[in-house]
């Protein structure tokens, strides 16, 4: 059986077994290693993705379940270079240190920045719960998220 996906836009194959996590078929099938399997016990939120819109935690999600689905990795964000207002609004405040917490905080935000425009500090923490910075004092963060919340 061949697991087929819709990533990205794309439609793509797999040849992994259907109850693989779903980040092992990003990474290691389609070669997207944006999202980061680093708890892989639905703890750290490094490897968020976007499934259907919502934020998800990829590691925690057969990739049989996502037949079917929109799924989104932070590659498909920037286009042609060209980063979206939250992910500069970031790189601006020099919001990341080592990096592996940042693929998913982006998609964790940039859920938050779509469904909620005008996000409030309470608002943008509330969003971040699940994502986990060993790091930083998470305070740039939440500053680039009220910058990119404002339109600024
Ligand atoms: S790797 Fe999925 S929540 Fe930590
Ligand atoms: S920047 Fe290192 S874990 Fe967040």
């Amino acid at each position: 059986m061949v697991l087929s996906l819709t990533v990205n836009g794309d439609r793509l194959s797999s040849p992994s077994d259907p109850i693989t996590p779903l980040i092992d078929v990003l990474r290691e099938d389609f070669h997207l290693t944006g999202a980061k399997p680093v708890c892989r016990e639905g703890f750290c939120g490094a490897c968020m993705v976007l499934v259907d819109g919502l934020p998800t935690l990829s590691c925690l999600m057969p990739a049989a379940l996502a037949a079917g689905c929109e799924i989104r990795t932070v590659e498909s964000l920037a286009v042609d270079g060209t980063l979206t207002p939250i992910q500069a609004a970031l790189e601006a405040c020099d919001a990341v240190q080592c990096g592996m917490c940042f693929p998913g905080m982006v998609v964790t935000l940039t859920h938050l920045m779509t469904t909620k425009p005008g996000a409030t500090r309470e608002d943008i923490r509330a969003a971040l719960t699940g994502n986990i910075c060993r790091c930083t004092g998470y305070e740039r963060i939440v500053e680039a998220a009220l910058i990119a919340a404002a339109g600024k």
